[in-house]
């Protein structure tokens, strides 16, 4: 497929992120951490909106789901058993003569640290033969630094699922097809960190582990791969714009019969959102061997006795953030308040993952009767929504303040919410059509909630 690249709007996201505080580089004020990010107050919003959504639609809407919460750190043994240990490596490669280190399957698309217009292919400089590099984060536990000791931040949510497998599966009473659903933070010291938030250190996963009759796997990749892809178009990315990556037989890991890449155009290329693989029962088979416990699952329809197999769909958080700030970045020709063009920047977030859900405002700051008011307006609405209060500037000037960070509404308290024949009743702003509407103060909260779900 043609790739267009962006470069230039990506930077103009990458700037709005940080000046309006959707995300910022780590420990800034130090100088960074390459490859870990933090997200501001908007940011973590959006970033609970979606996780909130992939929850509700995993377990809450689902009976044959539900949901567990694992620890990062995990025994090591669990990482020699799932194979992380010795294989879960990158092929590095290092230039002798810029001293930079590269992915050697990067190496026509990374950057050249003496000249930047160049490849380490075509920059002249002497590539070292590539070896093994283990994108585990190691740590130890303990008073003892020593290989003892010695664990991985975990790089992969999955393997927590795999071990309590069994646990989960008595407690939560399930009979197969059943799965078990997990959001948390995962560490992979990567080796070029890369186009934002992309390709992080740290950055979270929200995998789930579809358990299978074994004989099932094919049918099960096929409707999860259907069902994910219905999701992101609920979230506000619309079906053309995910493409799906049926991945050949030559670049699966060796134990997947099946595995679908969903990814989307981001602004540097189309890139991997989600995977949805058909994993066999390779984990909970090298877990029952290593651990000499029991995974087998007991069918008492058939008296049957077997190990599982698993689908996964297993999404990143950071990813899809990145994916629904790229769709919501709109720059469009609309008339000021005087009826002259200028531009708007607005991130047309779908009203359910918006960070902020309306803006309320008081038409003028300085009349204590509609501040008042306001305050009460926004009293009503707090327990029912994310919303921002705000005075300051001309409203034309506010409503572009909040479209620009995707707020789907504004209610506007002005004169004649206090009296006249039009009391109790509001401005109601529509973020993307701009049109206005006047609404009573009493069915406020019932519609805005209806809009936003
Ligand atoms: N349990 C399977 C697994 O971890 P993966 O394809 O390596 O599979 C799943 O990762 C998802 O996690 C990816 O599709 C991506 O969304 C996210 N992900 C992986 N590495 C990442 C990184 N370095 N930065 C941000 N997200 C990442």
């Amino acid at each position: 497929m043609a790739v267009q690249h962006d470069a230039s709007l990506m930077e103009k996201i990458v700037s709005l992120c940080k000046r309006r505080g959707f995300i910022f580089p780590s420990s800034e004020i130090y100088g960074g951490l390459n490859g870990v990010w933090d997200y501001g107050p908007l940011g973590a919003e959006l970033k609970r909106n979606l996780k909130d959504h992939w929850w509700r639609s995993m377990t809450q809407l689902r009976d044959d789901v539900v949901g567990m919460d694992g620890a990062i750190l995990m025994n090591r043994a669990v990482w020699k058993a799932s194979g992380h240990e010795k294989t879960f490596s990158d092929p590095l490669v290092d230039c002798k003569t810029c001293k930079g280190r590269f992915r050697e399957d990067q190496l026509d698309t990374s950057q050249c640290k003496m000249k930047p217009s160049k490849t380490p292919r075509t920059c002249g400089g002497e590539l070292s033969p590539p070896r093994q590099f283990n994108l585990m984060l190691k740590t130890t536990i303990g008073a003892m630094e020593d290989d003892s000791n010695a664990t991985y931040l975990r790089p992969e949510t999955a393997q927590a699922i795999f071990v309590q497998f069994k646990s989960v599966l008595e407690v939560a009473r399930k009979k197969i097809p059943f799965g078990i659903a997990q959001i948390g933070k995962a560490f992979r010291n990567e080796i070029n960190p890369r186009n934002y938030t992309f390709r992080s250190r740290e950055f979270e996963q929200m995998e789930l582990e579809f358990f299978v009759k074994p004989g099932t796997g094919q049918e099960w990749l096929e409707y999860w791969k259907e069902e994910r892809i219905k999701w992101y178009t609920e979230i506000g990315i619309p079906r053309e714009k995910i493409h799906v990556h049926e991945v050949p037989d030559k670049d699966r890991a060796f134990y997947s019969q099946g595995t679908y890449d969903l990814e989307y155009a981001f602004p540097f290329g189309v890139q991997e959102l989600e995977g949805v693989a058909y994993r066999t029962d390779y984990d909970l088979k090298q877990h029952q061997e290593h651990s000499g416990k029991s995974l087998e699952y007991f069918d008492e329809e058939t008296k049957q006795k077997y190990i599982p197999h698993v689908v996964e769909p297993s999404a990143g958080v950071d990813r899809t953030v990145l994916a629904l700030l790229c769709e919501a970045y709109r720059e469009e020709e609309v008339p000021d308040e005087k009826g002259k063009q200028e531009t708007r920047i607005v991130m047309r977030f779908s009203p359910r993952i918006a960070p902020v859900k309306v803006g309320v405002f008081p038409l003028l700051k300085n009349k204590p009767e509609l501040v008042k008011k306001t305050g009460e307006v926004a009293n009503l609405l707090r327990p029912h929504m994310a919303i921002f209060y705000d005075e300051s500037g001309a409203i034309g000037r506010r409503y572009r303040r909040q479209d620009e960070v995707g707020t789907p509404f504004g209610v506007t308290i002005d004169f004649e919410t206090l009296e006249g024949p039009q009391k109790e009743t509001v401005t109601l702003r529509h973020r993307d059509s701009m049109k206005q509407e006047r609404i009573p103060i009493a069915g406020l909260v019932t519609r805005l909630s209806a809009a936003i779900r």
